[in-house]
């Protein structure tokens, strides 16, 4: 996929994820070292969450941050994904667990009933499939969900500035993520056109900037020297 073919029609992205869902847990722990679930775990901390907040995690895939939010007692947590393949991941792991306070919604996060208040919101490696307008929206979206003093942590996979690290990500995110794509699901179409997608998000986001116009207070800050950036915003 090229990047002049960047698509971000929901109908197009829950359908990469769809396709991706039967192996998604195992490929992104293995090519992300395990640096995807540290993230996360930044992620959880940078938000404070206290016993008996009600949460959200927006973009869920398998439920991963959801796990980490009910570490903390009492916690309820709303998790919204639009694939189906990764809905029903998420579900699994809802059974799994014999969490009565988590629900898992299958619906596009660009269309959150605006009734809905969250006091914390985890949002983990979902922003990059999101289109400049769609970004701005989410970030009106997640302003009108949040009640006040309310927090809300982003994570998203980054492109290193440095060079001498720069080079060898780029390396490994389009050849060798694919190849682990390859070996899992047979097919490194899918996991190819993620390194586009976080490469464009890169070069072009200016989401920050976003969340600020809409009245949020936003702090931002490289993980592993760039990999990943996490943006913190409160209300
Ligand atoms: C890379 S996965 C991340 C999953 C999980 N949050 C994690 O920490 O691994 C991105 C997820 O965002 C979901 N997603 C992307 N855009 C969405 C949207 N507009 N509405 C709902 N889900 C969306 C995809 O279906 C996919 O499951």
């Amino acid at each position: 996929m090229k990047d002049s073919l960047l698509e971000f029609s929901p109908g197009y992205v829950s359908g990469l994820f769809d396709r991706m869902s039967a192996t998604y847990g195992k490929v992104n722990l293995v090519s992300s070292f395990g640096f995807a679930h540290f993230w996360r775990a930044t992620c959880l901390k940078s938000l404070a969450v206290e016993p008996r907040h009600k949460c959200a995690d927006l973009m869920c895939g398998m439920a991963e941050m959801t796990t980490l939010l009910k570490q903390v007692n009492g916690v309820s947590v709303d998790a919204f994904d639009f694939s189906a393949g990764m809905c029903e991941g998420a579900k699994r792991a809802v059974a799994r667990n014999g969490w009565n306070d988590v629900t898992i919604s299958q619906g596009d996060v660009l269309l959150l009933p605006s009734d809905a208040r969250y006091d914390r919101v985890a949002v983990t490696f979902g922003l990059k499939t999101l289109a400049p307008d769609q970004l701005n929206r989410f970030a009106q979206i997640l302003f009108g969900i949040l009640a006040t003093e309310g927090k809300v942590s982003l994570v998203e996979i980054y492109v290193p500035r440095a060079r001498l690290l720069r080079l060898p990500y780029l390396f490994y995110l389009r050849w060798i993520i694919p190849a682990v794509g390859r070996l899992f699901l047979g097919n490194p179409d899918c996991y190819r056109s993620l390194a586009v997608y976080t490469e464009n998000f890169a070069r072009t986001e200016n989401f920050a900037a976003m969340l600020k116009s809409v009245g949020f207070t936003v702090s931002t800050r490289p993980l592993f020297y760039g990999c990943a950036k996490l943006y913190l915003a409160e209300k």
